[in-house]
């Protein structure tokens, strides 16, 4: 059964409530296949791989089909269920799991890489801050995060908060090194239009941040 691109992304709510109804559809950014961004950076990707706010899982699914043994988090339990099932379709093996990430510093768990694709726009200030504090605990010293997020350069307010390139130094300027911040669009499921993007998809940021150590 095909489902209708959900067309209720047209304020910067993201509360649990708000995606558990962008999943009642299909999602905006759920667009069948992992984000350019983190196919380029594939061979920097190092097992085990977190990914923060997974949706259905196709960076996930991804980083497994390459060898690497993953883990996806998402907080919404019809988004963990779709990923389980592409998973089993697909004959790989990735840990799905519904759980909190602000919540990621109470878990004994340790990555070497963690990629967060659009999650850490959704964040308030504070839940921000408890993410990066999380991110700090499961990420091995030395390590990387790989994190696509809207951009300030993308015009209006509809969608995700934007994120400067300064409040990305900002929020990881104790005990992390940002590497690099390079420009970069994200892509949506063509059927979603409700929200005028720009050409060729949101503009964005993709940062990779090393855990120092
Ligand atoms: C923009 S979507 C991106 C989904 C996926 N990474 C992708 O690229 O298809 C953001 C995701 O973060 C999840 N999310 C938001 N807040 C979360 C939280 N506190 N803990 C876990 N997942 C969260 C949402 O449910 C949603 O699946």
């Amino acid at each position: 059964m095909t489902m209708p691109v959900s067309s209720s992304v047209v304020s910067n709510s993201v509360d649990r409530a708000t995606f558990e109804n962008l999943y009642a559809g299909k999602a905006p950014w759920d667009v069948g296949k992992p984000q350019r961004p983190f196919v380029a950076v594939a061979d920097r990707v190092t097992s085990t791989v977190l990914d923060a706010g997974c949706g259905t899982g196709e960076n996930a699914l991804f980083f497994a089909a390459k060898g690497h043994r993953v883990t996806g988090i998402d907080f919404v339990e019809e988004a963990i269920r779709r990923a389980r099932r592409k998973a089993a379709e697909r004959g790989l093996a990735v840990e799905f799991l519904v759980k909190d990430a602000t919540k990621l510093g109470d878990w004994g768990e340790r990555f070497a890489s963690v990629i967060d694709c659009g999650l850490f726009h959704v964040f308030s200030d504070d839940d921000r801050r408890r993410y990066v504090d999380g991110l700090a605990r499961v990420l091995e010293p030395g390590c990387r995060l790989f994190l696509l997020s809207f951009s300030d350069e993308e015009p209006g307010t509809m969608g995700p908060r934007r994120v400067s390139r300064q409040e990305l130094y900002d929020a990881f300027a104790d005990g992390w090194e940002v590497e690099s911040v390079q420009p970069c669009q994200i892509e949506v499921h063509p059927e979603f239009t409700e929200v005028k993007f720009s050409e060729g998809g949101p503009k964005a940021w993709f940062a990779v941040v090393r855990r120092k150590g």
